[in-house]
């Protein structure tokens, strides 16, 4: 979603912003721009990426020791120059950029019109500045602390005051936020953003807000000065770099089995980790779904009763039915999904006790939990979800007990090998010219193709349908015709038979269909076939899906698609 970066300190901010926008970009790319401190505010802004903010800094230089940049993902407005932040309060004193959502804009912004000053933008954040302007009596932390008591809804602040040049201000409800202490002081939405001399942070908690100095900082809760934790960060600021590789979709790829090693051996997981309860219930959104579908029948194995898997989204508004001693498993690869987070404190609600699994310790989404079990994936810069999905595959395999602790600890190798499978998927892109692609498997194979087809439609805009392959016969056939590609996902050989009648049924409506399958005799029935290492049938999907995010690389790079940052794409929701 949308990024914050902000930093005080005895050198100019603009580079650390810019860096550190750069590092954010993932997260939203419609507009972007910054504001510098001085005897007045100066803000620079422009539509569209990064560099072409760059492009306007080097055209009219901006110096400053001191300011606040954001990065957008248009939510409340269209992303023009008018509606990106940071935005200014009407009388010129405040600067405030805003990751979430205020719930309570309208009424807001009636009352800053009782107050004689009319919103410029159609966003929802603008109003926090001029609401500043009018809390406002000299102190800036009193003026953020009546503000924020005014807003409904979720937001991470940033804010520059004219009357004090040197200082940022900051506010956290629901949305992430962290300092960070350095040659200089630091605030961002994310750590990957802060600049690598940053060796400190604190995690900011609901309802607290902050005075950074180039010094540290002050945190307060409900205007009491209270006490701030600082911790060594986990993600080394900017660490992530493109190593030689042309997109970090690519990269994030290759290095899925040394992932997938990290997750199951340097194990980070809190006390109490474990199946556990009279019921169990995996959610998440997108990918993490995926992932959480394509282990039912893992988890079904371990626990011997059936298993539930919601979408997040889905399971905050069905029925409140209580769950008492039942458990429940969220997967976020960024801890930030706003819809997971808000099913994880629904779920808590119905007494169900919560485990987060994802990639990032010092996320909202362990801190809701119950309990966490790290992912050890590492950076994820490419929007689309790679190493992500592979390594919750291998977490839930860690969770599913012993019995499947030899198929685990394969997973590393059959990656690797499923990645030089993948090579021979180079030239693919020619199969497809726009029209609907199908990706079909059953149990594990069933979220590996949903996966697929997501993947395909994330990066090359291509319609995707992921399909249980026995659906297909009741309606989606309807659409197969001549060279219509239909990828056959079949990693388990109990399921060769009705695998082989699926294939038959597509190729019969003159279908083409990829094999991705470890059996010869389904590669024989295909048009052609990437052929995977046999692994755990319940487990596969950690390796069948790395020859479909390949396929999806490859069509995206054949049709010219900016592959790290698709359209209309953002890498964490942080708004349900
Ligand atoms: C966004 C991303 C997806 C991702 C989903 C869940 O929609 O674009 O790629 O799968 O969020 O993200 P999470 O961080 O919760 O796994």
């Amino acid at each position: 979603m949308c990024g914050i970066i902000g930093f005080t300190g005895g050198r100019n901010a603009v580079p650390v912003l810019i860096d550190g926008l750069k590092a954010l970009e993932y997260r939203g790319y419609d507009s972007a721009g910054i504001a510098i401190a001085g005897e007045k505010i100066t803000t620079v802004k422009s539509v569209g990426r990064i560099s072409s903010l760059e492009k306007k800094l080097e055209a009219a230089p901006v110096v400053g020791c001191c300011g606040i940049g954001h990065t957008r993902w248009a939510t409340h407005g269209c992303p023009t120059e008018g509606n990106c932040h940071p935005h200014m309060s009407a009388d010129g004193k405040f600067a405030v950029v805003h990751n979430g959502i205020i719930e309570n804009d309208k009424e807001l912004r009636a009352l800053i019109r009782e107050a004689g000053i009319e919103p410029k933008s159609d966003t929802d954040s603008e109003v926090v500045a001029h609401l500043l302007s009018l809390d406002y009596d000299g102190d800036p932390v009193e003026a953020l602390c009546r503000t924020v008591s005014r807003l409904k809804g979720s937001f991470a602040l940033g804010v520059l005051c004219a009357d004090r040049p040197d200082e940022i201000y900051a506010a956290k409800m629901r949305s992430p936020l962290l300092i960070g202490y350095g040659d200089g002081t630091c605030l961002s939405s994310d750590g990957t953003a802060m600049p690598r001399d940053i060796n400190e942070i604190t995690v900011l908690a609901d309802g607290q807000t902050a005075r950074l100095t180039k010094d540290g900082a002050t945190v307060y809760f409900r205007g009491k000065q209270v006490g701030c934790e600082r911790i060594k960060p986990t993600v080394s600021g900017r660490a992530a770099s493109l190593s030689g590789y042309p997109h970090f979709m690519l990269k994030e790829m290759y290095e899925q089995p040394e992932a997938i090693a990290r997750t199951i051996s340097t194990e980070c997981r809190g006390k109490r980790t474990g199946l556990k309860g009279t019921g169990l219930t995996l959610i998440g959104c997108g990918s993490s779904y995926n992932a959480a579908l394509s282990c039912r029948p893992l988890l079904e194995r371990a626990t011997g009763r059936s298993v539930e898997v919601a979408l997040a989204g889905e399971f905050l508004y069905s029925e409140r039915v209580p769950a008492y001693g039942k458990q429940c498993v969220l997967l976020s690869q960024s801890g930030e999904t706003a819809d997971t987070i808000a099913a994880a404190e629904e779920a808590a609600r119905r007494g169900y006790g919560t485990l987060a699994i994802t990639n990032v310790h010092a996320s909202t989404l362990t801190r809701t939990c119950d309990d966490y079990l790290c992912t050890r994936a590492g950076p994820e810069i490419s929007v689309a979800t790679t190493k992500g999905f592979t390594t919750q595959v291998a977490a839930l395999g860690l969770l599913a007990g012993s019995e499947f602790a030899s198929a685990v600890r394969e997973l590393p190798g059959l990656a690797e090998k499923a990645l030089q499978a993948s090579e021979g998927l180079k030239n693919t892109a020619g199969y497809f010219d726009g029209g609907c692609v199908f990706f079909m498997g059953r149990g594990a194979d069933y979220g590996a193709a949903l996966e697929g087809a997501l993947k395909l439609k994330e990066i090359s805009y291509i319609p995707a349908i992921g399909i249980a392959a026995g659906e297909l016969k009741h309606g989606s056939i309807s659409l197969i015709e001549k060279g219509t590609p239909v990828i056959a996902i079949c990693t388990d050989d109990r399921l060769i038979g009705k695998s082989l009648l699926s294939i038959a049924t597509v190729k019969t409506r003159g279908g083409y269909v990829i094999g991705v399958t470890s059996s010869p005799e389904i590669a024989a029935a295909c048009d052609e076939a990437i052929m995977l290492p046999p692994v755990h049938p319940m487990l596969s999907a950690a390796v069948s899906v790395i020859p479909l995010q390949r396929l999806a690389y490859e069509v995206a790079l054949g049709l010219g698609r900016d592959i790290d940052k698709p359209r209309n794409l953002a890498k964490s929701v942080t708004v349900e």
